[in-house]
């Protein structure tokens, strides 16, 4: 992924308040005003609250209503997958975490227009939500178009690897389904041989096409659509998280 959006290495990356260093970015153009309130009035009223390091949430108990499954979506950039999701699936909780505030308040605009009230944000890194998170609590999870990190150097900061596999295998029920793609071939190749190997993760495709052609239930996102318009041809990923023992 070529686009200048994409997240860049900075020696003074910000850190989380679990100490986590977070790289890339946090704001982007300055919010309009509609934005700003949306940020200062409705994200309050969605940000999940987490609990201290070490204690565990109740996903469910976010919602109002009881849900069927609680699923996750891990950078969601502008939000257009996961407000789709939760448009399509009212049964289903939906949680976000995403730290780039333009895209908070992107998914907040789609949340206040089609009245979603089955959606709930961490507006900040993935990883302290999936650590509160318990076992078996997920039955979906999406990384979509993760940041590429091309150097060899920063491979360790790709989001799918040895860091967070484990984390995402703890979190999904039996059998949940974890979606991954990407346009930039050198993440695509690291994402399935770490997935792969992971003694957690299936890959279910059989076909070309079943990792070439999205399916109908998984919409584009903002960056497919880019990727697609500069000539990239996106990689789509289904695995299952194996029955534990
Ligand atoms: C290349 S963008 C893709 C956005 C969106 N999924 C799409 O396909 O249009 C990657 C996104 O991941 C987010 N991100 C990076 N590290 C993250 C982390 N640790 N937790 C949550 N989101 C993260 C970035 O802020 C960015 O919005």
């Amino acid at each position: 992924m070529t686009d200048s959006k994409t997240a860049q290495p900075t020696d003074d990356a910000p850190q989380t308040e679990t100490g986590n260093r977070l790289f890339g970015r946090r704001k982007g153009r300055p919010l309009r005003k509609r934005r700003t309130s949306l940020i200062e009035d409705l994200l309050p009223q969605l940000q999940i609250p987490l609990p201290k390091p070490g204690d565990r949430l109740d996903p469910a108990g976010l919602f109002d209503t009881p849900k069927r499954e609680v699923w996750l979506e891990i950078g969601f950039g502008m939000g257009h997958h996961l407000a789709w999701q939760a448009a399509h699936n009212p049964d289903v909780g939906i949680i976000g975490a995403e730290p780039f505030l333009n895209g908070i308040a992107g998914l907040l605009g789609m949340v206040d227009d089609e009245s979603l009230n089955n959606v709930r944000i961490q507006p900040d890194d993935a990883r302290p939500l999936l650590d509160a998170l318990p076992d078996a609590s997920v039955g979906r999870a999406f990384v979509l178009f993760a940041d590429p990190w091309p150097k060899k150097r920063h491979a360790d900061r790709r989001f799918i690897g040895p860091e967070n596999l484990p984390r995402l295998a703890r979190v999904l029920k039996d059998g949940a389904e974890l979606r991954l793609a990407s346009d930039d071939m050198g993440l695509v190749r690291w994402m399935l041989e770490h997935t792969v190997k992971h003694p957690d993760f299936e890959w279910t495709a059989r076909r070309p096409s079943d990792w070439r052609i999205r399916p109908d239930d998984w919409p584009a996102t903002r960056y497919e659509e880019k990727a697609i318009a500069a000539g990239r041809k996106p990689v789509f990923m289904r695995f299952v998280r194996r029955p534990r023992g």
